[in-house]
């Protein structure tokens, strides 16, 4: 019978028995580098306008043949280097992705057999921008719960794919990249991880706006490939708001203020919005984590790829208040917070 600590419990707090615990991130890029120069030769655009609008200078884009599950891999490797953890330990691996190799079966089953991973669980989560919110939180639910011990937790995209590159629009926004994370569900009772490890994590969708970002087609039922399209404007004027929102709601759920985060790490779509984000919450520039300039918004990957970043460059410390937002495509969006 379930006791009445089981039914009080809050849906998302942390289990007083396990906590998910990073133990390392890891990122990949492909080599090939598109500045805005080059761009500006295939179509009507502009180094110029793509910095001022948007503050990115590059974008990195997936060699022909290299898939979502090469970029994955490659970045999983990374982090289980530097987590120092064996692929053996590995019994659960989440994928967010909204450009899977194939329709089916997941991409993550494909990572874990490349890895060599001979157990536990693999799968999707499509949440777009969102995703890898969306992927973190489900692990973390599931490590405290007891359905897995060490995760393997990855954002990774070949967003090139499936853009319309005659649309300046859009195909100047974005770019190809994976990061992955590590996660851990360690006893709280274990005393130099007592304090570490995802505090909480806060989901949200709003389906009313699926027309404002979306994929024309592609796997699925409406059965022809299909490109991004995109009512930029009124992506930019809810993301702006929702993302603080969300940040707000996970700082207030755990009795802290915006003074306790160390480092805001928002989903990296648009310069001009990680400086309203960070303006609107207080946060300055020294405590927000960027790295649109050289990588443009790689969805799902654009916050395990500025993770990984920050820990490479030992800006992240041991004991840090890490905020995660991100909005994409639904909307879908949330906020996630960590002590590192
Ligand atoms: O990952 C989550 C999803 N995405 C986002 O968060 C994106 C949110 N939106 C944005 O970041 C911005 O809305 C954009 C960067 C997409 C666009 O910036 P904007 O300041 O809203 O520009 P706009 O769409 O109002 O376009 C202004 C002008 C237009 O020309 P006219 O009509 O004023 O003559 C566009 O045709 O800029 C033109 N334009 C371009 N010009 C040169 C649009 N794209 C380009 C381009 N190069 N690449």
């Amino acid at each position: 019978m379930r006791g009445f600590l089981g039914w009080c419990l809050p849906m998302n707090a942390a289990s007083p028995l396990k906590r998910s615990v990073v133990l390392g991130c890891g990122a990949y890029l492909p080599a090939n580098i598109v500045t805005n120069d080059a761009l500006s030769k295939r179509i009507d655009t502009s180094d110029e306008w793509i910095r001022k609008r948007t503050g990115i200078r590059q974008r990195h884009i997936a060699a022909d043949g290299e898939l979502t599950s090469d970029l994955a891999l490659a970045a999983c490797r990374e982090a289980l280097k530097f987590a120092g953890v064996a692929v053996e330990e590995i019994d659960l691996i989440v994928l967010a992705t909204t450009t899977p190799d194939n329709t089916f079966p997941a991409t993550a089953t494909r990572v874990q057999s490349a890895l060599g991973v001979k157990r536990g669980m693999a799968f999707d989560i499509q949440a777009v921008c969102s995703g890898f919110i969306y992927a973190l939180s489900v692990a973390d639910n599931m490590l405290r719960l007891g359905q897995a011990s060490t995760a393997l937790v990855i954002g990774a995209e070949v967003f090139s794919r499936i853009l319309d590159w005659e649309d300046r629009g859009t195909c100047v926004l974005f770019g190809d990249g994976a990061g992955a994370m590590v996660l851990r569900a360690m006893p709280v009772s274990e005393s130099d991880v007592a304090e570490r490890g995802v505090m909480s994590t806060h989901l949200y969708s709003d389906g009313s706006h699926y027309d404002a970002l979306y994929v024309d087609g592609g796997p699925g039922s409406t059965g022809t490939a299909g490109h991004v399209r995109m009512d930029g404007k009124e992506v930019y004027r809810h993301a702006v708001n929702l993302m603080a929102d969300a940040v707000e709601a996970a700082v207030s759920a755990n009795g802290m203020t915006l003074d306790d985060i160390n480092w805001l790490i928002p989903h990296q779509a648009n310069m001009r919005i990680i400086d309203s984000i960070s303006r609107r919450l207080g946060i300055g520039e020294d405590r927000v984590v960027i790295t649109v300039q050289g990588q443009a918004n790689t969805s799902a990957a654009t916050i395990p790829l500025a993770l990984a970043a920050a820990q490479d460059d030992n800006r992240l410390k041991s004991g840090d208040i890490v905020a995660l937002t991100a909005l994409g495509g639904g909307f879908t969006w949330g906020a996630a917070m960590i002590r590192w």
